[in-house]
């Protein structure tokens, strides 16, 4: 059997904030395969976020240990973490802006160009992925000329410009409509399904969480759940039907019932 792409091992993170303890996380284990497609639920100020960061080498833990593709990252340089991150990581955290002086194809291309490789290598990955995203028309617009949707659509693709192995999402269609966020979420499991990339993805909406193969609840830090649901993608038709235990127990109240969207507007 291949190597899981993330093992994480008794995971810690602990904040000391105005000299009180914070645990955050308190010991997670967790492996994920390559390939898999995983969301991650749990109420507001579960950990999810600093999971992700965590794993994404953005943060470091306090204990435990992570391995990305067999590679154990307790202990590494800043450097190395960031030639692994940069490797074998593509984010889409809403923090992650894009760069409003550039239009939408060289902001695709930008983690290419950080990393010294020309354009004209690129481009034509660039103009591929836009296209995938549904925007191949929008390659000149800068992201004030684009709509919220169009603006995440860019940033899943400027995510995937470096063929990452791993894609970690954070609330990827907080603040979208709910049409508008069904249609980014297939783009992720067309991204699974076509570049056999791994997803772990954040999420607050329910109906997202429930077409998903697995999802893992998060509550006070630890798991709560970890549930499979067999290795094929349902369709878009069944997904909204799936049957599955709550996936988000803890979530707002206004966020429980069929395809309520609840994402990044409770989550200031
Ligand atoms: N740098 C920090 N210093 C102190 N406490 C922090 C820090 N970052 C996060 N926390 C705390 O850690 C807890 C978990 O935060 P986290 O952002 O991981 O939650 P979350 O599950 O992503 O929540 P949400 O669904 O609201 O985004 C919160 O209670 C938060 O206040
Ligand atoms: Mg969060």
């Amino acid at each position: 059997m291949a190597t899981p792409l993330v093992v994480v091992e008794d995971l810690r993170k602990m904040f000391v904030h105005m000299g009180r303890e914070l645990h955050v996380l308190r010991g997670i284990d967790l492996t994920i395969e390559q390939g898999e497609v995983v969301a991650m639920v749990g109420q507001s100020g579960a950990g999810k976020s600093t999971f992700l960061h965590c794993i994404g080498t953005l943060d470091m833990p306090t204990g435990g240990r992570i391995k990305l593709a067999g590679e154990d990252l307790t202990n590494l340089s800043s450097s190395k973490l960031a030639s692994i991150r940069n490797r074998t990581i593509g984010f889409v955290f809403q923090f992650h802006h894009l760069l409003p002086e550039f239009n939408a194809l060289e902001n695709v291309m930008m983690p290419g160009l950080i990393q010294g490789r020309s354009r004209k290598e690129l481009e034509p990955m660039a103009r591929t992925l836009l296209s995938e995203v549904g925007l191949g028309e929008r390659g000149t617009h800068r992201p004030g000329e684009l709509s919220g949707g169009e603006q995440q659509r860019v940033a899943l693709a400027r995510a995937l410009v470096l063929s990452p192995k791993l894609i970690l999402a954070d609330e990827p269609t907080g603040n979208l409509d709910t049409g508008t966020s069904e249609a980014m979420h297939q783009l992720f499991f067309e991204v699974n399904r076509k570049h056999g990339t791994t997803i772990v993805v954040v999420t607050h909406n329910l109906a997202f969480a429930q077409s998903m193969p697995r999802v893992v609840r998060m509550r006070d830090g630890r798991i709560e759940a970890d549930e499979r649901r067999g290795a094929s993608l349902p369709d878009a038709s069944t997904a909204a039907a799936a049957s599955v235990a709550p996936a988000a127990e803890g979530a707002p109240a206004s966020s429980r019932g069929a395809g309520a969207t609840v994402d990044a507007a409770d989550n200031p």
